[in-house]
């Protein structure tokens, strides 16, 4: 529409076309000076790892092992961890053996870098292909193990992996072979724990509220295998002499809809105020999705049996559990949970924990085992006995139970179920 007047018509196009080989000229040495200059940067800090990795705050380059903390949480640890020197895809990728176990429905693991993607370490590769025995990193024996046909690579990893108790699992017959353990323990070298207690740092503000309103009922216990003289079973019926607790599963009347399994948990946001999550081994770090997943996941108080105080307090919330050990008799629970039961302001104190952190399910297990791996400079390790390890003296201890208890006269004797635990 306007036309553009220029001053000059003959003698401009010869200027402007300079003005343009002049600008480009420049530009040019500009690029080329500012690339060479980068160049030089990463020339002088590439052989310097750590200064690499001090620079990307999302890591870590300290991986800590069970003796240096074996009462410790060294999960995130091993999450942040990625080894000095590693090269990201221009690392080579380490193979991992499924050797015994796979096939438990509840635990398939993604193959081949499934369950690596989105790792810190992701260079990983797992398979349950058994012809790539002598060439694997790592060979996993879950849950149990027999011994392997093919010729052991001087440096491959052999990790035992439970998720079981040792009530539940079988003895191994080769002592001596395993380089790491992988269970529920915190002190196995890739702890992989039924629940996981991510806090917040820096914490969230709180959202004030009261967890006892609108409940109108007290114990709710979930059970599907029970042996009506097992401990927990007789503990179970003698707290029901003091206080109201409901019976959801093969070991009492209630049912859970067949379909819909988490409609009884919803339950316990809404309707209980306790929930006893009693677990059927009292083995050392034993703590099963009873309370992270029943429990600590909804607005219930759990009761808790199972391993000791000291155990649950390592894994749990700060104050987020009742434990039937700091009670002398269920009668005694009975009566403080009925005083809890009165006073809503001191049951919320066991739940101030709220909105300070996340319980999870899952603890990324497979990206740390694969940053494990990557890690070059780590020193050889072996158990000298497997067995003593998971299942000698000091494990599992008989739960602490008023002997009395074992000549009251309970009053229901639930049924009985054929396929008990
Ligand atoms: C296992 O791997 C070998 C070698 O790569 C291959 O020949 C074979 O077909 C694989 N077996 C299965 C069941 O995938
Ligand atoms: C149950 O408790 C009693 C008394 O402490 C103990 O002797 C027994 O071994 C326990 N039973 C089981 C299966 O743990
Ligand atoms: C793995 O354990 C074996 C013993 O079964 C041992 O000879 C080997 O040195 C260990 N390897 C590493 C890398 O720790």
């Amino acid at each position: 529409m306007f036309k553009i007047k220029y001053p000059c018509m003959r003698n401009c196009s010869q200027k402007f076309i300079i003005t343009i080989v002049l600008i480009i000229l420049l530009v040019s040495i500009y690029v080329y000076v500012f690339k060479s200059e980068k160049v030089s940067e990463r020339k002088t800090c590439a052989p310097s790892s750590e200064k690499t990795s001090t620079y990307n705050k999302f890591t870590n380059s300290r991986l800590v092992w069970p003796d240096e903390l074996p009462n410790g949480d060294r999960i995130k640890e091993q999450l942040y961890y990625v080894p000095a020197g590693y090269k990201y895809e221009m690392s080579r990728i380490k193979r991992i053996l499924i050797h015994t176990g796979i096939g438990d429905v509840w635990e398939i693991p993604l193959l081949d870098q499934g369950e690596f993607i989105g790792c810190p370490v992701s260079q990983c590769w797992l398979t349950v292909n058994l012809s790539y025995g002598p060439e694997v990193d790592a060979v996993i024996f879950r849950h149990h193990y027999t011994r392997p046909t093919f010729n052991r690579p001087p440096n491959q990893i052999w990790i035992m992996h439970h998720t079981e108790a040792p009530y539940s699992t079988s003895f191994m017959t080769d002592s001596n072979v395993f380089n790491w353990t992988s269970n529920y323990r915190w002190d196995s070298d890739i702890p992989n724990p039924y629940g996981y207690f991510f806090e917040y740092k820096p914490p969230l503000p709180r959202i004030e509220r009261n967890y006892a309103d609108g409940k109108s009922k007290k114990v709710a216990w979930f059970v599907s295998n029970c042996y009506p003289n097992s401990n927990r079973t007789i503990y179970a019926n003698e707290l029901a002499n003091y206080i109201s607790v409901d019976i959801y599963g093969n070991c009492g009347v209630l049912k859970c809809p067949r379909d819909n399994d988490n409609s009884c948990l919803k339950l316990l946001d809404t309707d209980y105020k306790f929930y006893l999550a009693f677990e059927n081994a009292h083995c050392r770090h034993y703590i099963t999705e009873k309370l992270f997943l029943n429990a600590l996941s909804h607005d219930v108080l759990p009761i808790v049996m199972g391993p000791s105080r000291s155990d649950y307090e390592l894994v749990a919330p700060k104050n987020s559990f009742i434990h039937v050990d700091d009670f002398e008799s269920p009668k005694l629970l009975a009566e403080y949970l009925n005083k809890l039961d009165e006073d809503d302001e001191l049951y919320n104190e066991y739940f101030q924990w709220k909105g300070t952190g996340t319980v999870t399910i899952g603890s990324k297990y497979y990206c740390r085992l694969c940053a494990m791996l990557h890690d070059e400079k780590r020193l050889p390790k072996h158990y000298e006995d497997i067995n003593k390890w998971w299942d000698g003296p000091g494990v599992c201890r008989p739960p602490i139970l008023d002997p009395n208890l074992f000549s009251v006269n309970t009053h229901t004797d639930p049924p009985t179920n054929k396929n008990q635990k």
